[in-house]
């Protein structure tokens, strides 16, 4: 047995003594005991009490297929094979190693309650505490090769933004180019991987970390502010519900940004623009630059007002100055 069956039980946030977990799950009560070490290992608040037993510090909705793909509407739900991991390394990776195995008109998708090597942008780690958020891939064949994929990333983010209007948020925001913010703090990120050829079709993994429970779940530290959807609507959020809106919204936008290309979404990215006109840095692989943001261009890139002229930034970490006055 591996943790996995002893949460689902668990999952309830009711009490259940060690004897009680030991005899529904047919083992000892030592392999009760070392699995919910296990549990805690993975950030799980499981607490015991004497004379009562183990318990989670909440309920625990766990991630379902199902229940996801029937919230989905019909189009979107005749198309897509859903996969849910309880641990895997990282869903992004999972979709790379499987880049090829794709069915004619179909997209592929996974979700992980856990990764225990979540990739962020820039060879950053991703925190993916257990069940506290969305770790979502997706992978999209695009027929028309490299050159049709200028922007892909901004409108992933805005497909983001209008999924957490959806769900009730207020005022999410990106900040170029792909990350989500709510009042200066990060909600969500996105990081594109691919392989292959520079012509022809080309397959992309597009994977979204989306903060949904964290701040219930998990004291993970992460070095930059951050918030989640329960800190906005001020409840714990059904993580179901949360993904089936955001699978929607992917693969409506991605249709469309497919036939249309980026200049269908210029207008409407730049009204959730957060950098605009502020002073911001950016800092590049080997450069940093500073200067005025003003927006973007037709082809998504940043463009940065400096003392020597209007510059386009294809790709960088961005931060505001702060005044020092
Ligand atoms: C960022 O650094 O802002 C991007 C974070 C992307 C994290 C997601 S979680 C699902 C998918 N699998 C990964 O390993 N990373 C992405």
């Amino acid at each position: 047995m591996r943790g996995h069956e002893l949460l689902r039980l668990l999952s309830t946030g009711q009490f259940y003594s060690g004897q009680s977990l030991a005899d529904q799950l047919g083992v000892s009560r030592t392999a009760v005991w070392n699995n919910i070490q296990y549990l805690k290992k993975l950030g799980l608040d499981v607490f015991a009490v004497q004379g009562k037993g183990y318990r989670l510090a909440y309920p625990l909705e766990l991630l379902d297929a199902q229940k996801i793909t029937t919230e989905l509407s019909s189009p979107a739900a005749g198309c897509v094979d859903l996969e849910v991991f309880s641990e895997i390394d990282s869903t992004n990776r999972y979709l790379l190693k499987r880049m090829y195995e794709t069915s004619p008109g179909r997209v592929r998708a996974c979700l992980a309650e856990y990764q225990n090597a979540g990739r962020g942008r820039r060879g950053r780690q991703w925190i993916s505490p257990f069940g506290a958020n969305i770790y979502l891939s997706l992978l999209w064949r695009f027929e028309r090769g490299l050159e049709a994929i200028e922007g892909l990333s901004l409108v992933v983010a805005l497909s983001l933004v209008k999924a957490l209007e959806k769900l009730g948020v207020s005022n999410p925001m990106i900040k170029w180019p792909n990350d989500i913010h709510c009042e200066g703090k990060k909600l969500a990120g996105i990081l594109l991987e691919m392989s292959g050829e520079a012509s022809g079709p080309c397959h992309i993994v597009i994977g979204v970390g989306m903060n949904v429970n964290m701040s219930r779940f998990s004291d993970t530290t992460i070095d930059q502010p951050w918030t989640d959807i329960s800190e906005k609507l001020g409840d714990l959020v059904s993580r179901n519900r949360v993904a089936a809106v955001l699978l929607e919204n992917m693969l409506e936008t991605l249709a469309v940004f497919e036939r249309k290309g980026f200049a269908e979404f210029k207008n409407d990215w730049q009204q959730y623009d957060v950098l605009v006109n502020k002073e911001i840095e950016v800092q590049e692989t080997n450069n940093m630059r500073q200067g005025i943001a003003r927006g973007i261009d037709d082809s998504g890139a940043l463009l940065l007002e400096t003392s020597r002229g209007q510059q386009r930034i294809l790709s960088g970490d961005v931060s505001v100055r702060v005044s020092r006055d």
